[in-house]
């Protein structure tokens, strides 16, 4: 899989990237991830990529040619994956992000996502885009920080990158096997402080974990996300 991502502040990306599951990823050549600044699109001498709005108001808009012109740039990079590419604009007023959404997008083969800056985009940039996603109903400073949690969740998914069961039973999986929260998970010591590990996890007995691990894990979506039961 190919991630670009489209931004004015590429030497964000540069600590994130480069440790753990990503790191490896990339030294799998399991992904490769490239970075187009939009900076380098920017009009005149000092480049600029922004202006205010029109009809009045704060801060500054990020320009509709200046953007596309830096889409087109990163769309070329793998002209011949045209047909499997699929442009994102990060923003606020998108659909929300999930791990459905994670598992598509983990299945094309160039990823192209944009991220805003100072008050976000002229608006006419939809109109060149695929998707709009926001990823949450809060406002970051920027579209880096959206753009790295996006990439480090659907990198864990592209196949090769963790082992099989490691993806289909955890929380938010789209497999039939863990739909829910995934269960409370324990490890040494047996006993901490006068908290207990649950007693059943240490009877060896591998079908009455697996029934505790599934109520558990059931007990406590029901408790903190019942909207997951309903879906
Ligand atoms: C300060 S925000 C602009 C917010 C915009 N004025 C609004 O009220 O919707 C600057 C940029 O950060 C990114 N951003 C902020 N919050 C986001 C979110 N929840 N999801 C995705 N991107 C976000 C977007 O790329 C956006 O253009």
């Amino acid at each position: 899989m190919i991630i670009t991502i489209i931004t004015l502040f590429p030497e964000m990306f540069q600590g994130p990237f480069a440790h753990s599951i990503i790191k490896n990823a990339i030294g799998k050549n399991l992904v490769k991830i490239n970075f187009v600044n939009m900076r380098n699109f920017g009009i005149g001498k000092h480049k600029i990529v922004d202006d205010k709005p029109y009809g009045g108001g704060k801060g500054m808009i990020i320009r509709v040619d200046v953007l596309n012109s830096a889409i087109e740039y990163a769309k070329k990079m793998y002209k011949t994956l045209d047909k499997y590419q699929k442009i994102i604009l990060l923003d606020p007023t998108g659909r929300t992000f999930n791990q459905k959404v994670a598992f598509k997008l983990s299945k094309v083969k160039h990823l192209i996502m944009i991220c805003g800056h100072y008050e976000g985009f002229d608006a006419r940039i939809k109109i060149y885009v695929d998707d709009i996603i926001s990823i949450g109903d809060f406002i970051s400073t920027g579209g880096e920080i959206p753009a790295m949690l996006i990439t480090d969740s659907i990198i864990r998914l592209i196949k090769g990158v963790l082992p099989e069961n490691v993806i289909t039973e955890e929380s938010f999986s789209t497999s039939k096997k863990q739909a829910f929260l995934e269960h409370p998970q324990y490890t040494r010591p047996k006993v901490y402080k006068k908290y207990k590990v649950p007693e059943v996890l240490l009877s060896g007995d591998h079908q009455k974990i697996a029934d505790f691990r599934k109520k558990s894990s059931r007990e406590l979506t029901s408790k903190i996300r019942p909207d997951l039961l309903k879906t």
